[in-house]
């Protein structure tokens, strides 16, 4: 049986859900993905936001069983969008005299999402703010886009607890027995990642709080070594490589450009790169080739001419990148064409657009199918690309 138990008076009152294709209807969730809720029980009763509400029945029992017979004085919206917020206007109409805890960007959005006057109810809070439950107290700390504008993390000195929205969540169910950093980071760069900025900015405030449990919107209550998890976010919001790597990214069409890019792998590995990730961008987790884009310090990418430019997955890829400011990294290119090569020329016109690329000088260029001498000219390639 799950554990309900954060603290004594602290309870969670999430919901996991197994069986949605994709997260905000682009992400794959192989193993789920928890839609977290909380309960304080003290002199008033606070709810930290709700649910999906797909999983609205599940989440409105585990509360009634918290609650064992009280009401709600108080709903904290920590984040305004539906997988979080979707049941605010139900809780609102079950508790009448429950107070809405928001800022000043919450509660415009609160009026575009639902229909229900909250005028009378509604606590508008800014930057340190406090609210008092009894021997629990709240301190609200903004976090403007990490996701939303409106996103405001608390903070709860009693227990030293951060209930801290998006930030340092996961996909993955609750129950789901899996690595936090791999779908942490997979989370983190495709939902956060174009927000490195404010991530910082939260950091630095959570960085004078006295913190002993963190409690994110989705994911694992993290009890333990919270320097590590603090760490992983310091590393990719500033956008700094985690780890000393190359990704090769291929986009292929008939296998010959897939050929070139696997015996690049192959050359890296032989020349002593430390890890080398491969990615099929037209069939495997555009996600996960974002997150390893992001991950690894150096990357290759391969591509096939196409109408002119270049294969349509990897001019997704790159979009992709772009859209979460990918910055900070050393590329190399291969390009591959049958009568006019252009797809080199048209990846370098993406990534020019990004901050601090570096680009290999040499360019592999092959012609429908490798041939020896690509092979030498690969090997100059992934020479430069490990010595820059
Ligand atoms: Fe989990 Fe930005 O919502």
């Amino acid at each position: 049986m799950k554990d309900t138990t954060i603290t004594e008076n602290i309870l969670y009152i999430g919901a996991d859900d197994k069986d949605l294709d994709l997260f905000e209807s682009q992400y794959v969730i192989p193993n789920g993905v928890s839609y977290n809720s909380y309960v304080i029980l003290d002199e008033k009763v606070a709810v930290m936001d709700t649910v999906d509400a797909r999983r609205r029945e599940e989440w409105l029992a585990n509360l009634d069983k918290a609650l064992d017979g009280r009401a709600v004085d108080y709903l904290v919206v920590s984040h305004m969008e539906p997988d979080h917020a979707a049941n605010i206007q139900v809780l609102a109409e079950k508790y009448p005299e429950m107070k809405v805890v928001g800022n000043a960007k919450t509660f415009p959005m609160l009026g575009q999402f639902f229909s229900i006057d909250l005028s009378n109810r509604s606590v508008v809070v800014k930057e340190g703010d406090t609210l008092s439950l009894g021997s629990h107290e709240l301190t609200f700390v903004m976090a403007p886009m990490v996701h939303w504008p409106e996103v405001m993390v608390s903070y709860e000195k009693s227990e030293k607890i951060l209930f801290s929205a998006d930030g340092f969540g996961k996909f993955g169910a609750l129950d789901a027995e899996e690595d936090w950093a791999c779908e942490a980071r997979r989370y983190y760069f495709n939902i956060v990642g174009k927000y490195g900025a404010q991530v910082q900015a939260l950091l630095k405030k959570a960085a004078n709080l006295d913190i002993a449990v963190i409690c994110p919107l989705h994911g694992p209550i993290l009890k333990e070594n919270l320097a590590y998890y603090i760490e992983k976010y310091d590393i990719w919001s500033s956008y700094r490589p985690e780890d000393e790597g190359v990704l090769v990214a291929y986009a292929s069409i008939h296998g010959n450009t897939k050929q070139a890019a696997i015996k690049m792998k192959e050359i890296l590995e032989a020349k002593g790169a430390k890890k080398v990730a491969i990615t099929d961008l037209s069939r495997d987790d555009m996600a996960e080739a974002i997150e390893d884009a992001f991950r690894y310090d150096k990357m290759v990418l391969a591509a096939a001419t196409y109408d002119g430019g270049m294969f349509p997955c990897m001019e997704d890829f790159l979009h992709h990148l772009k859209s979460k400011n990918f910055q900070k990294r050393t590329v190399a290119l291969m390009e591959n064409g049958s009568w006019a090569p252009m797809a080199a020329k048209n990846m370098k016109g993406i990534l020019e657009q990004m901050k601090e690329i570096v680009l290999c000088d040499k360019v592999v260029s092959i012609k429908s199918v490798m041939k020896e001498a690509d092979i030498a000219e690969m090997e100059v390639l992934a020479e430069e690309l490990l010595a820059k």
